[in-house]
Order: C-alpha cells, then sequence, then structure tokens
C-alpha cells in the first residue's frame, strides 16, 4: 500500500492574483500581482491529495488539472466567492494580492479629461483573509505577507492580528517577488518559524504545503482542529 498522502481527504481553499477595483467601464487600480505563487500553491496542495479550490483574481494562467477554479474580478467579488466556499473548506491560503482600496464610485460613463489633476475617492477594502479567520468556526488559515522591511517582525505581527494558524512572508521591492519565477519565503507560526530558501514557486509551494500539513495535523493531534 503506498504511503498516505500529506493533504489526503482535506479541501484546501486559495485564493491568488490580483484584484480589479473598477473605476469607470474601461479603467481599473490593480497590482503586478501575476498569480504564480497561488497556482503554484493549488498544485502542491493538488499533488498532497487535497481537493482544491482556487479562487483568482484576472490572470492569465492554465488552471491545473482537477482544480476547481472560481474566476472573480474585484476584492468584493473575491470575498464572495470565498465566503460561499469557506463552509466546505479545512484549509483556506490566501495567496492573492488583494487591493486594499476601491474606487468609492464607480463612474458609469468613461471619465473625461478636464483640468490639469482628477482625484478618486478611495475606500477600504475588506479584509478577507482576516473575514475568515474572526469566522466563529474558521478553517485552518494560512496567509501571506509581502513586506519591504523588518519582514518576520511584521509578518509575525500580522499572524497575530489577523489570529491565523500560519504566515508566509517575503520581501518585496526591487524585482523581488511579483511576477519572479523564484521566490523565498520564511514560514512563521505561534511556536516557531521556517526559512524556505529561495528557489523556484513551484518547489517553493510544495515545501510550503509540506509545512502546513505538519502544523494542520499537529493541531488536530493537540485537539486545537477538528
Ligand atoms: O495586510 P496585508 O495586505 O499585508 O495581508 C496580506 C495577506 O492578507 C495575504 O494573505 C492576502 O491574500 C490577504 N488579504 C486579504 N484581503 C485583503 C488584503 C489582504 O485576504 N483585503
Amino acid at each position: 500500500m503506498s504511503r498516505a498522502e500529506p493533504l489526503e481527504g482535506l479541501r484546501v481553499l486559495v485564493t491568488a492574483g490580483p484584484t480589479r477595483e473598477a473605476i469607470d467601464p474601461v479603467r481599473y487600480i490593480s497590482n503586478r500581482s501575476s498569480g504564480k505563487m497561488g497556482f503554484a500553491v493549488a498544485r502542491a496542495a493538488r499533488d498532497a491529495g487535497a481537493r482544491v479550490t482556487l479562487i483568482s483574481g484576472p490572470v492569465n494562467r492554465s488552471t491545473p488539472k482537477g482544480v476547481w477554479r472560481v474566476n472573480v474580478d474585484s476584492a468584493e467579488d473575491m470575498q464572495k466567492a470565498v465566503l460561499q466556499y469557506v463552509p466546505d473548506t479545512d484549509i483556506f491560503i490566501a495567496a492573492a494580492a488583494v487591493a486594499d482600496y476601491r474606487a468609492k464610485e464607480v463612474s458609469p460613463r468613461k471619465i473625461k479629461k478636464a483640468g490639469d489633476g482628477l482625484s478618486i475617492e478611495l475606500v477600504r477594502n475588506p479584509d478577507i483573509l482576516a473575514t475568515v479567520a474572526g469566522q466563529p468556526e474558521p478553517p485552518f488559515t494560512v496567509g501571506f505577507a509581502a513586506e519591504t522591511e523588518n519582514v518576520t517582525d511584521n509578518a509575525r505581527a500580522k499572524l497575530v492580528h489577523k489570529n491565523l494558524d500560519m504566515i508566509a512572508a517575503n520581501q518585496v521591492g526591487h524585482n523581488q517577488a511579483f511576477d519572479q519565477d523564484d521566490n523565498a519565503l520564511t514560514v512563521i507560526w505561534d511556536e516557531g518559524e521556517q526559512t524556505l530558501p529561495l528557489q523556484s514557486k513551484r518547489s517553493l509551494a510544495m515545501a510550503l504545503i509540506g509545512s502546513v500539513a505538519r502544523l494542520y495535523r499537529s493541531k488536530r493531534a493537540k485537539g486545537e482542529r477538528a
């Protein structure tokens, strides 16, 4: 008999890619996320034996075979889709680069140029990860933290503040992380941390899924998880 897969029988929900926040019918606010890391995480979770749902913002990537994909546009759409799947989720991994703000009002018509400047009022988007982690019976939640400085301290603060089980921190800026093939991560949880050195996002995602599976099982063995 073959050895059981680390996530055999578990349902994993992953968010990936950027979100797009409309300004008018032709313009939007977004970011440089390529979805590479999130898609690699979805694939690695599938390879570890999980049933995987991938909720993705607009990216040009093919869906890993056997993964159920839901396409969304804005942060609010992503939140709606995530909350629909969360009750059937054991492990939630938020790899999406969700826009922090959206336009307060979306113009129904293309905004015409007039004058030298233009102000657009922005309002905060919901924090999808914190919303999931704050539910009465949350799944095991894993966040990502892209930081330019004090990477591990800032990520640990986020772990506590957002009430997460685990956070994967990376250094961004100067062509690091976003839209790159390689990345390095520090995986942080309440009682420890582990550095996953620079490698392809594909092998990094496999290592991350290994850490997720170990912590999930250990919390379950201690009775901290159903
Ligand atoms: O607070 P910060 O944006 O740095 O947190 C990053 C983590 O939170 C990522 O896992 C990201 O997917 C998630 N997030 C979210 N909804 C937001 C902002 C971030 O799910 N509105």
